[in-house]
């Protein structure tokens, strides 16, 4: 199955929570779902896997792959993968996200991949998040808030994917902060602007609960329609 990469408008839009919510849901449909986040940035955690997020998805997928294959590259600085290899002196080798990627296609049915901040967040002079989607040639949802502003960040999002030919099965409405546009309003402008479905819209949760959350992802989307 292709690989369904989850990219946002932003950073902290809500892009481990919607990927932790499908994979959750995926597996309730007994599909071996793996997961991967090629690029993490930030504060090191002092347990466990380095970034939080590979401990939010490895939970929701229910794997114990290894790391080193599903974060390739961590770095413990809160910047862009490019930003933080140049001030760490690290060199990053696309290659070997793509060897690491395919390690994991061999062994799961669907990988979800979450990207690291917006699609062009850079990773190499070059080399985007975008084309790291061209290259594991993955189907995209994109996430976003329904903060004032998000108009212009999804349709940025939206037509640049479309520029360069990337799958979009659609939008995730995750309504983090709650203090935003209606979401009915929302979900209207937004489908009819960018020409894409909103695929659902997720409401403001003070704890995360995995289990309601895929449960609310699942009531709305045919998830089986995300997998092909
Ligand atoms: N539906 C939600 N309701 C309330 N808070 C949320 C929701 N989704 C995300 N958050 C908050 O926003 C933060 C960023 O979400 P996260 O999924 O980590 O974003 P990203 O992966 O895009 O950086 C989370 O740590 C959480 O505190
Ligand atoms: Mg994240």
């Amino acid at each position: 199955m292709k690989p369904l990469f989850i990219t946002a408008t932003d950073t902290d839009i809500g892009k481990t929570y919607v990927c932790a919510g499908l994979a959750h849901s995926l597996k309730k449909l007994d599909i071996d779902v793996g997961i991967m986040k090629p690029f993490a940035c930030g504060i090191k955690q002092k347990t466990g896997f380095s970034s939080n997020d590979l401990t939010i998805l490895a939970n929701a997928a229910m794997v114990d792959d290894d790391e080193t294959i599903i974060n390739p590259f961590f770095f413990p600085v809160p910047a862009s993968p490019y930003t933080a290899a140049k001030n760490l002196g690290v060199k990053i080798d696309i290659a070997h996200v793509m060897e690491c990627f395919r390690k994991l296609d061999k062994i799961h049915d669907i990988i979800l991949v979450e990207g690291i901040g917006g699609i062009m967040t850079p990773i190499l002079k070059d080399y985007a998040i975008i084309d790291l989607i061209k290259d594991l040639d993955a189907n995209t949802i994109i996430v976003t808030s329904s903060k004032i502003g998000t108009v212009n960040h999804t349709v940025l999002t939206s037509n640049i994917c479309k520029n360069m030919n990337i799958p979009i099965k659609g939008l995730i409405i995750n309504n983090f902060d709650s203090t935003g546009y209606p979401i009915p309003e929302l979900e209207r402008d937004l489908s009819a602007l960018t020409d894409l479905p909103v695929l659902c819209s997720l409401p403001h949760m003070k704890k995360f609960d995995l289990s309601k959350y895929s449960d609310l992802i699942q009531e709305k989307v045919d998830i089986s329609t995300l997998v092909s």
